[in-house]
């Protein structure tokens, strides 16, 4: 044989080796969703919201799958793709650094179907077919949501009968009560073949009523020893000027004032992150990036090859920039008359934490609020072990997650899942009130 071949053959797996390692990522069978693609919100353009969804893991309790639950999950941003709770949060198979996916034991599928909405058009590998249909408050996310939503469930027949649980975190602490509100709003309006069946609310981290967040600020990283006292007053005249940009309704100023208060919280404090103030380094989340924009990957989800992803759209920001600080309180105090709601903060978050939280819950406008400030803190335990603190009157929870921060199911895969499962079925610290099983 000629020489040339002997070389050929020599070479030609090294090439294979080095071409495999620098563009072949797969996506495994296994980790596949069960379903994935584009749901339609303008028939007309041909915006569209892209989804995935996994059906739940196995079954709880001899239920039927056509009442098994099934939680939509809505990252925040604004802009910002559900595919960071997915590959790095709570889906059932994580993204690792080397790019190899791995099953998620803390997986929020485990019995219940989950469902990734990237929202609104324009984030994530969402089509918006033009800059002017990326919607610009919330009342508009809401009802391009119910769209998908709809469409959604009719994929398939067993999804009909489905009670359906909203989920997310951060900025969807506006997306949600904004859905809550309109479907339910919309359901009033519609035969109930036609309705969304929604059956709760939970908010993780979420900035809802931002005037009231952004003034917990400095208190609470005084509090923490992370500034003095001089800093925390300096800080308080920044957190003053939102408050007052947003009284006068200078929404855009307002959105810029609560950045420059961020940013300055993150300078005086030299911390990596205002997610997590204990973090050394920002959540590792870019494997999310690199493992989405592979070719096979994009084609295995039936997302074009054209399409880059990105974790966060700046369109879809800047579309949504004035409507930042604007409050959906009185929709939360709609929704916990109607539905039950929960509201969790890992401990650790710095943007959108437990004071933030409960600065603006303390507020509220409902007949069952002062029980619930009344209420007992109880101690959670998971498996014996110290999990956080759970407080609850009739529709509305509040936990705070320990060893958590702005990414609960990425710090405490486990915990969260025994959360959202135990709220959702109504057991253990999440059980009725026994005053009101006993009829007083
Ligand atoms: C669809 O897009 C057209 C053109 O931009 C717009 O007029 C219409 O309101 C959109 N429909 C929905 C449901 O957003
Ligand atoms: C409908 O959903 C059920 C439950 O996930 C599944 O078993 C069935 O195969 C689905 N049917 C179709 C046509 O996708
Ligand atoms: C924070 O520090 C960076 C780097 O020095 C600087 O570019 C930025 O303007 C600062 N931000 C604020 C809000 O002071």
């Amino acid at each position: 044989m000629a020489p040339f071949f002997n070389l050929l053959l020599i070479l030609l797996p090294i090439f294979a080796v080095l071409h495999h390692s620098t563009a072949a990522v797969s996506y495994p069978k296994e980790a596949l969703p069960t379903k994935s693609g584009y749901l339609k919100v303008n028939s007309t353009t041909g915006s569209a919201i892209f989804y995935t969804f996994y059906e739940a893991q196995s079954s709880y309790e001899n239920t039927p799958i056509s009442q098994t639950p099934i939680l939509i999950w809505l990252q925040g941003g604004p802009g910002c793709s559900s595919m960071l709770a997915n590959l790095f949060e709570l889906g059932p198979w994580l993204v690792n650094q080397d790019l190899s996916l791995e099953p998620n034991r803390g997986s929020w599928n485990k019995i219940f179907g989950l469902l990734f909405l990237d929202n609104p058009i324009g984030t994530g590998f969402s089509i918006a077919a033009s800059p002017e249909e990326i919607p610009r408050n919330q009342y508009d996310v809401a009802k391009h949501l119910f769209i998908a939503i709809k469409k959604f469930v009719a994929l398939n027949k067993s999804f009909k009968t489905r009670p359906i649980y909203i989920t997310g975190e951060s900025y969807a602490g506006k997306y949600l009560p904004a859905l809550g509100y309109y479907i339910l709003k919309k359901n009033a309006l519609l035969p109930s073949e036609s309705r969304v069946n929604l059956a709760g609310v939970a908010i993780g981290n979420g900035l809802t009523d931002p005037v009231i967040q952004v003034a917990t600020h400095a208190v609470n990283a005084y509090n923490l020893g992370l500034i003095n006292e001089k800093q925390m007053t300096l800080l308080e005249k920044l957190q003053l000027e939102v408050v007052g940009f947003v009284r006068s309704g200078k929404w855009n100023e307002a959105t810029n004032a609560r950045n420059m208060v961020l940013g300055t919280l993150t300078n005086m404090t030299g911390l990596a992150t205002l997610y997590d103030f204990r973090r050394l380094t920002p959540y590792p989340n870019r494997v999310v990036v690199k493992f989405l924009n592979n070719v096979e990957v994009k084609k295995a989800l039936g997302v074009k090859e054209s399409m880059v992803f990105e974790l966060c759209s700046k369109p879809v920001g800047d579309a949504l920039h004035d409507d930042v600080m604007k409050s959906v309180r009185y929709m939360v105090e709609f929704l916990v008359k109607k539905t039950k709601v929960l509201l969790y903060q890992g401990q650790c978050d710095l943007r959108d934490g437990v004071l933030s939280t409960l600065s603006w819950v303390k507020k509220m406008k409902w007949e069952g609020i002062d029980e619930f400030l009344e209420a007992e803190r109880k101690v959670w335990r998971v498996k014996g072990k110290l999990a956080g603190y759970v407080q609850k009157w009739e529709s509305l929870s509040h936990v705070v997650v320990l060893n958590a921060g702005h990414l609960v199911p990425t710090d405490q895969p486990m915990n969260s899942q025994v959360m959202i499962q135990d709220w959702l079925l109504e057991r253990g610290l999440f059980a009725a009130e026994k005053i009101e099983k006993d009829g007083h």
